[in-house]
């Protein structure tokens, strides 16, 4: 049997059930791909279902707020992923009629649509013969065919899409895409493989070689930066409290958020200056820290050190926002949690 029998035979026996794979609906297929960029499949099924709940055409997203999209996705991170989910909505539903882009090609002409997800969303909805290549099938073929390269160059990319396009079922390329990345996923996992029932034991270069735990080989590291950031809680006697929205180009951007002092440098924030710089009209009735210890709060290039300090004050035209309307707007999840965790 060759590989691509192979693993399909594996997948029939094998596989998931999941829900974007009752459908060849390119609008629901698009947006379980958008929510697996960076998502483990169990953390992202939830979010589909709520966001075919909330907005089961592709219509109802391109008319919705980005806030209440912003807000549904709270929690699954990467927020980028769900403003230009809502940005291609709109552009599917007004620039193109509400047709969507069938091949691979006009596929990736889409904001937030790479390689992978063009590939999926051509072969599971369209059918066209295009292999996914993400870091499940950098493992599965680095191991299966012994290959040494480093996956973190663009030229071994390269490589494994030339590779994986000699291996994929021209008659099923859907099946063959769903098949690799649950191989990828139960099987062929990145530690702790049991390789006992794996099909390709015999002829696995990795295996037979003991080299699995070696491959794949990946030598940058990405570079993680230290950030330091206090929130300020302002609160008046009628518990108002004062949000802004990220507009900058930044994490979280468009996400809201309490006043902040934001720096690289590991320095205690100057609070009496910021306070009389930015808040010189305002009464300081109270002022303390609520976090005890620092929040760590790890994203993919950056790791937060984060606190948060109360500061009961007079009332003031700006701090205008309910604390019981808070739940209204897209918070990163770390000050979503927060705010969820103490007593106003
Ligand atoms: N990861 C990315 N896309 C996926 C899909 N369609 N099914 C399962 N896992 C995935």
């Amino acid at each position: 049997m060759d590989f691509s029998n192979k693993l399909i035979a594996w997948y029939l026996d094998n596989k998931r059930f999941l829900p974007w794979r009752e459908t060849k609906d390119p609008y629901h297929i698009w947006l379980s791909e958008i929510i697996l960029q960076q998502t483990r499949v169990v953390q992202g099924l939830p979010y589909f279902e709520a966001f075919k709940q909330a907005y089961p055409t592709i219509f109802d997203l391109a008319n919705a707020q980005e806030n209440d999209v912003l807000l549904l996705w709270q929690g699954l991170g990467y927020y980028s992923r769900a403003r230009n989910l809502h940005g291609t909505a709109k552009k599917i539903a007004y620039e193109l009629q509400g047709r969507f882009p069938t091949t691979y090609t006009e596929l990736l002409t889409l904001k937030g649509v790479g390689e992978y997800t063009a590939a999926a969303i051509a072969s599971l909805a369209f059918d066209e013969v295009v292999p996914v290549v993400d870091g499940n099938v950098f493992r599965v073929l680095a191991r299966i065919y012994g290959i040494t390269s480093d996956i973190s160059s663009q030229r071994t990319k390269k490589e494994f899409q030339q590779l994986a396009a000699t291996l994929i079922s021209q008659k099923e390329p859907a099946l063959f895409n769903q098949a690799i990345m649950d191989f990828g996923a139960i099987q062929c996992t990145p530690k702790g493989v049991n390789c006992t029932p794996c099909p390709f034991i015999t002829t696995c270069v990795a295996y037979q070689t003991n080299q699995i735990d070696k491959l794949p080989v990946k030598l940058s590291k990405v570079k993680v930066k230290n950030r330091y950031l206090d929130f300020l809680i302002f609160l008046d006697a009628a518990n108002n409290t004062l949000i802004e929205q990220r507009t900058q180009k930044d994490i979280w951007q468009n996400l809201y958020q309490f006043p902040v002092i934001d720096r690289f440098e590991n320095t205690s924030p100057n609070l009496e200056e910021y306070l009389q710089t930015t808040f010189a009209d305002y009464e300081i009735l109270q002022l303390e820290r609520l976090t005890e210890e620092v929040i760590i709060h790890q994203l993919s290039h950056q790791k937060l050190h984060i606190h948060f300090w109360l500061i009961k004050t007079n009332s003031d035209a700006r701090i205008s926002t309910p604390w019981h309307e808070l739940n209204k707007f897209g918070f990163p999840i770390v000050i979503h949690n927060f705010i969820q965790s103490i007593n106003v």
